[in-house]
């Protein structure tokens, strides 16, 4: 069983949230996706009629929108001023807006301290939780006893994003999926604020060549050797 947090930070596509996911059940932690927070605000901004370069009126919205984030790993999910919005903040016009709302200052503050109370919950109640994200070992949780970096080749990620698509049900093609990739990745790693890195004690894993079970193997040794 997990004790305290394991931060999984990297760009888009390493299968990150399948990998987290899987780590917390086997380990028996809560899962937090700070992305699907990141994510919701961009969808609250959208039914606004925001435009998400529009800082102040952004932080109007993420000032009142109400998330709620499920932190089981068998079934996450998360809702937005009530609403169940799970499956709305994975399609692209959401994918298109986050990463300028996640840009804002004011933003990641309110985000940060709702993801460290439930942090903090989790760790009182259930001994640890998976935390997946961009900046989890350099800001939310610095302290973390494991953190590790996630990285894998842009094509590699492209095909992995195409292939969780078609499997949804959205229309994805992998050329469009590589162009989304590299523009998230240009744009959440050269922002001011919190920008996306491996903090200077992460632990980096390429997972270009490894599937699911081979990612969670080498996990799992870490945090043993961590333990
Ligand atoms: O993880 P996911 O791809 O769903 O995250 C969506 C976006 O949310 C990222 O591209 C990034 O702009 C933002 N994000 C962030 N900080 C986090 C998690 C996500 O800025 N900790």
């Amino acid at each position: 069983q997990l004790r305290g947090v394991v931060a999984l930070d990297g760009p888009a596509g390493t299968g990150k949230s399948t990998v987290a996911k899987r780590l917390a059940m086997v380990l028996d932690a809560r899962y937090l996706d700070t992305g699907s927070m990141y994510r919701a605000i961009a969808l609250a901004v959208l039914r606004a009629g925001v435009d998400p370069a529009d800082e102040a009126k952004v932080v109007a919205v993420a000032e009142n929108a109400v998330l709620v984030v499920g932190t089981d790993p068998r079934q996450p999910g998360i809702t937005l001023d009530g609403d169940d919005v799970s499956s709305a903040i994975r399609g692209p016009e959401v994918s298109l807006a986050v990463s300028p709302v996640s840009a804002t200052g004011n933003v990641r503050e309110l985000l940060v301290a709702q993801q460290r109370a439930i942090i903090e919950d989790a760790v009182d109640h259930v001994g640890g939780i998976v935390v997946e994200g961009r900046d989890i070992g350099t800001v939310v949780t610095p302290d973390a006893p494991l953190k590790v970096y996630l990285t894998a080749s842009a094509e590699a990620r492209a095909a992995r994003r195409t292939k969780q698509d078609s499997a949804a049900g959205r229309e994805s093609t992998v050329d469009a999926a590589l162009a989304d990739v590299q523009r998230r990745d240009k744009y959440d790693s050269s922002r001011a604020v919190s920008p996306m890195k491996a903090a200077d004690d992460a632990v980096e894993l390429d997972n270009t060549d490894l599937d699911l079970s081979g990612t969670i193997t080498a996990l799992l040794e870490l945090v043993e050797r961590r333990g």
